[in-house]
């Protein structure tokens, strides 16, 4: 099957490479994108990559992720901890979510236990770094490939 997976990112994620090395690990952006990119593109799918700060394209993006793809990987960054608008637009998509983080969110601060992505999530990884990131796009192929 083909398809398109919005991979969506949200605040400071761009700065990874350089923003706490020892929570987030040496990996940058760009080569999570490519990771991403190669992963989906073995699994016959095309992947949209995408990263704002901004709640507002965020909440634009996953909307669009429900009107234009099949699947979206997410990693709401701090809005995952906060954002009411972003489990509201997940809600609206209609196709399978699934919430992805680099660092183990459990293992942190008590603010970051609590995630508004969640409840509107197929599954959750976390933890696990960029390989996070190919699991979820496994995951979600294999959704897909099950629903045909
Ligand atoms: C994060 C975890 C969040 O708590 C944090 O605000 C981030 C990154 C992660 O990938 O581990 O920005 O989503």
């Amino acid at each position: 099957m083909s398809g398109k997976i919005f991979i969506l990112n949200g605040p400071n994620l761009n700065l990874l490479g350089t923003r706490e090395p020892d929570i987030y690990g040496a990996l940058t952006l760009d080569d999570l994108r490519q990771a991403c990119e190669r992963k989906a593109e073995a699994l016959g799918f095309e992947a949209v990559f995408r990263q704002t700060n901004s709640e507002g394209e965020l909440v634009g993006w996953i909307q669009e992720s429900g009107t234009d793809g099949d699947a979206l990987v997410l990693n709401a960054g701090a809005y995952t901890h906060t954002s009411v608008a972003i489990l509201d637009a997940l809600k609206a998509t209609g196709v399978p979510v699934i919430e992805v983080h680099l660092s183990n969110v459990f293992a942190r601060e008590q603010f970051r236990h609590n995630s508004y992505v969640s409840p509107a999530a197929t599954g959750v990884i976390c933890g696990l770094g960029g390989a996070g990131y190919e699991l979820a796009i496994d995951a979600v192929a294999g959704i897909l490939k099950k629903g045909e």
